[in-house]
């Protein structure tokens, strides 16, 4: 009798489980492409580049979490339009690929809206901006970047920083340039000096030299770069999602993410 009560028990469950699985799984099609059904909401899974503080990063003395400015915008923006957000650590430079193939819906990685980009991704309007920045042990006395005449310098994959590097290299004659995936991995290869320079972007540098006071930068002559949000081609989210930050310019939100997590107002 108990047996025949726990065989049904487990049947049910199964059964149950099943159905559970068959709904999350149903309507993702009339929602676009990528996205799922989650209950009533729809998921939207945002690619991101967790190497970037304050835009995103992982506090390992806090979590495992993806933590940052980018996550809590996509978060307003997304909650606004009545999605659930997911979040997605992906190197930088295989993000567009990444969402090319539809494994992630959106883009935010502070990443700067370039014309050869456009070509495979539609971006938002602009939301926050920053300049390059040439970092190095202050012992190596870089202080131009004449001084990066015959060094190694390095920049992340995929970035416009590296194609800022190639730029540099046509009139002042580097050593080499290297790339790599992740920030941190830079500014270790600089303090092992496997390169004696690394091209990143003001914004993040500024945590990491108050992080690490052997650090040092000037920033490069060059224009502002700002950061936008990447979405699929021809997507309606883009315009959306415009809206939605239009609004949160307007009515102060996103200063007050940016003074939440950059400290200040953009100059
Ligand atoms: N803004 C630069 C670019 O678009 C660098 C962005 C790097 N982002 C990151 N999460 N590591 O190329």
């Amino acid at each position: 009798m108990k047996k025949w009560f726990l065989v049904s028990l487990m049947s049910i469950l199964v059964v149950g489980l099943l159905s559970a699985c068959g709904t999350s799984n149903n309507g993702g099609e009339t929602a676009g492409s990528g996205k799922e059904e989650n209950g009533d909401k729809k998921v939207l899974v945002m690619g991101t580049s967790a190497d970037y503080p304050p835009f995103e990063y992982i506090d390992t003395e806090k979590g495992e979490e993806i933590i940052g400015f980018d996550i809590d915008l996509a978060k307003a923006i997304t909650e606004e339009l009545g999605y659930e957000l997911k979040v997605q650590d992906i190197d930088f430079g295989s993000l567009i690929t990444a969402m090319d193939a539809g494994n992630i819906d959106l883009i935010l990685a502070g990443m700067t809206p370039t014309e050869e980009r456009l070509e495979q991704v539609d971006f938002t309007d602009v939301y926050y901006t920053a300049h390059h920045m040439v970092v190095s042990l202050k012992d190596s006395k870089i202080e131009k970047v004449e001084d990066l005449e015959g060094k190694t310098v390095g920049a992340q994959l995929g970035s416009i920083q590296l194609e800022q590097a190639e730029e540099i290299n046509k009139t002042i004659k580097l050593k080499k340039i290297e790339d790599r995936d992740r920030i941190p991995q830079l500014i270790q290869e600089l303090k092992t000096g496997r390169i004696d320079a690394a091209i990143i972007e003001d914004t993040v540098m500024k945590g990491f030299m108050e992080k690490d006071s052997d650090l040092t930068g000037f920033n490069l002559d060059t224009d502002e770069k700002g950061s936008a949000i990447a979405l699929p081609k021809d997507s309606e989210l883009t315009e959306e999602f415009n809206r939605v930050l239009g609004e949160m310019k307007e009515n102060g939100e996103l200063d007050k993410l940016i003074m939440k997590w950059f400290g200040g107002d953009q100059e």
